[in-house]
């Protein structure tokens, strides 16, 4: 790998980091049947359609997730993977419905993510944030229940987000449980525009109140939206090999990535599931380099976006923003000796 700039990582489903390897030690340590022979077998089943397809299969290997420990196991193995892909900073979805729908309480869930990130920056160099993400394909009320639930656990949580099967599943159905959480203190992300029409990132936007839009791709289809994320500088985390593995986009080739860079949004490039789609956030940069020629600077300005929209303080964006300065200028010094 060429050496990674650093970066952060805002899209990024911690339960989309379970490596094939990993859910079969899980699964022997809790005694738990998964119904693939070994973690080759498995890989070959990561063959999607569409975003259900996936999902199906997400949901199914949460089940060898029991314990604190194996949610302190997961979070461990993606913060090393991600440290050494150049992420210095990650805002990590967890999404607790998954887990309390098979009966887990949810303090165990974030009790274990939170044992952690809590010691990440010193153990990977990687500052955390941790986003709690309601399941848009289950009823508001158990979205309503869950941020309840997380009442103990709010200072370990920043932001609340919505992921799940998008289409037929407006934000709208959400407006109540935003509201909440905005008067709880926390930071308002949403899925949109991934499956979904163009519509649901205005609404995103004008209902919820949303201040990032996760992936957003769709927006293309609207100059008028454009016009408007552009104007209001709103980022867009967007996940090239997640697109392509779940068949948004064609190929890595086609991706709207350069065009949506040219009309001045706020992109930045994340790895959604990295354990099913081929590759953790490097990867991702590395793939649209190869593929769409993507420039230094172009490359510079992704990092760049990254850590203007994520959501740590002044002064750890000033940090963040001094090292990528430095380690830019120190890729123009390389090429021009
Ligand atoms: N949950 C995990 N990955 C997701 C994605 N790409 N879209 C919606 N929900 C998700
Ligand atoms: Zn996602």
């Amino acid at each position: 790998m060429r050496h990674p700039l650093p970066k952060a990582e805002l899209h990024l489903h911690i339960e989309g980091t379970l490596e094939p390897e990993l859910a079969f030690a899980l699964a022997e340590r809790n005694r738990i049947d998964l119904p693939y022979a070994g973690p080759d077998e498995l890989r070959a089943a990561y063959a999607f359609t569409d975003l259900q397809s996936f999902l199906d299969l997400y949901y199914q290997l949460t089940a060898v997730l029991l314990t604190e420990q194996d949610f302190t196991d997961l979070a461990d193995g993606y913060l090393a993977r991600a440290a050494e892909q150049g992420v210095r900073h990650a805002e990590i979805f967890f999404d607790p419905q998954a887990h309390t729908g098979r009966g887990v309480d949810i303090g165990t869930v974030i009790r274990g993510l939170a044992r952690s990130l809590e010691s990440s920056r010193e153990r990977f160099g990687v500052s955390t944030r941790l986003i709690l993400s309601f399941l848009r394909d289950l009823p508001a009320e158990d979205a309503l229940k869950t941020l309840a639930d997380a009442g103990p656990y709010l200072d370990s949580i920043a932001a609340v987000g919505l992921d799940s099967a998008e289409v037929g599943h407006p934000p709208a159905k959400f407006a109540e449980v935003y509201a909440a959480a905005r008067a709880a203190g926390l930071r308002l992300v949403a899925h949109a525009g991934e499956e979904g029409p163009p519509e649901y990132i205005t609404e995103a936007l004008d209902v919820l109140g949303v201040e990032r839009i996760d992936h957003g791709i769709r927006c293309m289809e609207d100059p008028a939206l454009v016009e408007r994320l552009v104007a209001e500088q709103v980022p867009l985390t967007v996940c090239p090999f997640s697109n392509v593995r779940l068949r948004c986009v064609d190929t890595l080739a086609d991706h709207p990535l350069p065009a949506m860079l040219e009309a001045g949004l706020l992109v930045t490039v994340n790895s959604d599931d990295p354990s099913y789609f081929g590759g953790y956030v490097e990867d991702n940069v590395q793939g649209l380099r190869a593929s769409l020629g993507l420039s230094d600077d172009q490359l510079a300005l992704l990092a760049r976006n990254s850590f203007l929209a994520s959501f740590v303080d002044d002064a750890r964006r000033a940090e963040l923003l001094a090292e990528l300065d430095a380690a830019t200028g120190a890729v123009r010094t390389a090429s021009a000796s």
